[in-house]
């Protein structure tokens, strides 16, 4: 048997994402009007032998209620979200739950961050983990030189794919091959993170005798029962035979910002055209919109026909769009209004805002620049005739006024 474990975080994370993240725990977000976590919950479920799914964050426990009891029904994949009473890392935090996760005695566990996007290649990474015979393997992928200190840089052997060496976000460059957040394990993974609970525990022990604290470092300092998966973990045993790597060429991203959700939504939605066709909208322009190029169109919302769409447009529940609207590039979240006229490009609309008639919310669409999408915090309203370039409007503001380059507080 084999178990996932998807680490979802809690509150005090994804503080980047704000303000999406003020009502809705951010793995709830939706991409391609699916939650975050689905995407990665709907790859495990391609696991061969999967017994269960495990979500682990620090998000109150009715947070995740509704989603896990639907996604189960929906998977016909018991679902659980486990919480932890505060953050124990990303090692710590499956260590806390040992118990629960080995109750079916899985040959091997896998590990998902929630806040990656890519086509999780899940079944062929344990194939590989089969075949190398060491106690993990992570997903790996190549990345320009200049954006790999965001991530965790490794090195590899070009022939038995071994880790040799790791660094968590290093100052100076190390390598363009990085981890993804995508692991998979067999049971001795607990035993490695006991190790440094232990080791740690030790240490602190020796400190209350000596007097050497001051030259502890950040590091030794940290609770024993919180564990870094990458720092703790993945740098000690690299070069040691027993963590491997397998390379992803498919696509991957991680989502820390509202401009990378909105880049990420658009990857799922293409994904979609070949593995759920059904939930991409079709458009005849007649009794329908006109749509264009991959959209997602929740069942309840109302589009005018004479509205066009697309492409990487993804509208959530009870969304209205009135007559010879323009949406390009955008996720519209529920009970948004948007009425005659008016245009949305590269843009993230809050729930429960509206948008007046020709009006314009948009944005050069550079995913990656502070300003580069357009955002409508939660009941937002944008009067009629006003225009929105590049900017972010905080919850419950009304725009009477048009505005450029602005943080609306
Ligand atoms: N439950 C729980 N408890 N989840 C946690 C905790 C915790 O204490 N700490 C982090 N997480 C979750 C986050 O929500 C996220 O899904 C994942 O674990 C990793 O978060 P971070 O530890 O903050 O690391 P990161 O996202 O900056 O970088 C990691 O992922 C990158 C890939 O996206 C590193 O492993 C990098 O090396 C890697 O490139």
């Amino acid at each position: 048997k084999v178990v996932a474990v998807i680490m979802v975080g809690g509150p005090t994370k994804g503080t980047r994402f704000r303000p999406l993240s003020f009502n809705t725990p951010k793995p709830l977000f939706p991409l391609a009007g699916q939650a975050m976590v689905h995407h990665p919950i709907s790859a495990c479920k391609k696991i061969p032998n999967l017994a269960q799914i495990f979500l682990i964050g620090f998000y109150e426990e009715r947070e995740f209620a509704l989603y896990v009891s639907s996604i189960s029904n929906e998977l016909k994949v018991p679902v659980r979200y486990l919480r932890e009473d505060k953050p124990h890392g990303s090692a710590g935090g499956i260590y806390y739950f040992r118990d629960l996760i080995m109750e079916d005695s899985p040959s091997h566990i896998f590990l998902l961050n929630c806040d990656v996007c890519s086509s999780f290649p899940l079944p062929d990474m344990l194939e590989a983990h089969i075949k190398y015979g060491g106690m993990g393997t992570m997903l790996v992928i190549k990345v320009s030189a200049e954006s790999a200190n965001e991530f965790g840089e490794l090195v590899a052997d070009p022939v038995t794919k071994e880790l040799l060496h790791y660094t968590e976000k290093p100052e100076t460059f190390v390598s363009d091959l990085i981890n993804c957040g995508v692991y998979v394990f067999t049971p001795d993974v607990f035993n490695a993170i006991e190790d440094v609970s232990t080791h740690r525990e030790g240490r602190a022990n020796l400190r209350r005798v000596s007097s050497f604290e001051a030259l502890q470092s950040a590091t030794r300092n940290l609770p024993t029962d919180f564990v870094r998966l990458d720092q703790d973990i993945l740098s000690p045993l690299a070069g040691k035979k027993q963590l491997y790597t397998y390379e992803t060429m498919d696509f991957w991203e991680q989502i820390k910002t509202p401009g990378m959700s909105l880049k990420c939504s658009s990857l799922y939605l293409s994904q979609f055209r070949f593995t759920s066709s059904h939930l991409l909208a079709s458009g005849d322009g007649i009794k329908n919109a006109t749509i264009v190029g991959d959209v997602y169109i929740h069942p309840s919302a109302k589009v005018h026909p004479t509205a066009k769409i697309g492409p990487n447009v993804s509208l959530s529940a009870n969304v209205r769009v009135g007559a010879g609207v323009r949406l390009i590039s955008c996720i519209v979240l529920d009970d948004v209004e948007i009425k005659e006229n008016a245009v949305v490009i590269h843009s993230i609309v809050g729930w429960k805002s509206s948008i007046g008639k020709w009006s314009r919310v948009q944005a050069e669409g550079d995913y990656n620049a502070k300003l580069g999408i357009t955002i409508l915090g939660e009941a937002v309203t944008v009067e009629d005739e006003v225009v929105v370039i590049n900017s972010i409007v905080l919850p419950n503001k009304t725009l009477n006024v048009s505005v450029q380059e602005e943080i609306i507080l």
